[in-house]
């Protein structure tokens, strides 16, 4: 299996930590596991010349670094994005790699393999934000059209992992136990959620009446998707 892991912070503190756990439960040596650190292998912030949008990803300034990992998710099966809190919200370096990706949300021009993808987002913050944290990542992989998405949020009580107590780190080791047997029953399946259905039926609907932005349109006429093709389905 091909796993791409995200972190939004280069250090290895409580976050990086707790998704290692979750990368040992889940995975394998046989395994194919590609990481990428943030700000480390994505460093610039969109400069909102909106070529992504109007004309083609290619010219984005910051297509390389972006590349790489789009290419690296393409051949997922399994990716994992995970953040510190930072007040209430995701690391300014996740956040400026997600915006890199807005051309690929489902109102624009998904990528269809992420339709059989599952993904988890974890987070950790000293008292509070995770729910806020990891929505700020599920908004962007619900409308990648990501087939399963799998969240964890814990408070470690900690600035770092070093302080974050044993009794904790036993708490967590369970957690994650049980959510990593979640995941894998889940490896199954390979359908979309009705969220992404939905978000997928409403976009087709505004391309085929209302052809707003001409590449969006072209591509999903190419694609077969505002004829009977749908990205989940394969013959
Ligand atoms: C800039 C910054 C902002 C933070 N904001 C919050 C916050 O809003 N809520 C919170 O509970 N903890 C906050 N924290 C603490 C971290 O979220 C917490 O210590 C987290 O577990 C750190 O994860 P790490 O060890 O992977 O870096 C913040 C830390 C930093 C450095």
């Amino acid at each position: 299996m091909n796993i791409v892991a995200i972190y939004g912070a280069e250090h290895q503190g409580s976050t990086y930590h707790i998704a290692q756990a979750f990368l040992k439960k889940l995975f394998s040596a046989a395994d194919n596991i590609t990481e990428f650190y943030l700000p480390k292998d994505m460093p610039h912030f969109c400069r909102g010349c909106g070529l992504c949008f109007t004309k083609n990803e290619e010219l984005c300034p910051h297509y390389q670094e972006v590349n790489t990992i789009k290419e690296a998710m393409e051949k997922a099966d399994f990716l994992l994005l995970a953040s510190p809190v930072y007040v209430y919200h995701v690391t300014g370096q996740m956040k400026t790699l997600l915006d890199h990706f807005g051309y690929q949300w489902i109102v624009h021009r998904p990528n269809k393999t992420m339709f059989a993808k599952k993904a988890l987002v974890i987070s950790t913050a000293a008292g509070a934000g995770m729910k806020s944290t990891n929505k700020d990542i599920t908004d962007s992989l619900n409308f990648w059209g990501v087939g399963k998405i799998f969240t964890y949020g814990k408070v470690v009580n900690a600035i770092n992992w070093q302080g974050v107590s044993e009794s904790k780190k036993l708490k967590i080791e369970k957690d994650v136990g049980k959510i990593a047997a979640r995941i894998l029953n889940s490896f199954c399946r390979t359908t979309p959620s009705l969220k992404v259905k939905i978000i997928f039926y409403a976009s087709r609907l505004m391309h085929k009446k209302l052809k707003i932005n001409p590449p969006d349109v072209e591509y999903w006429e190419k694609q077969g998707w505002l004829g009977n093709v749908r990205p989940w389905k394969h013959d």
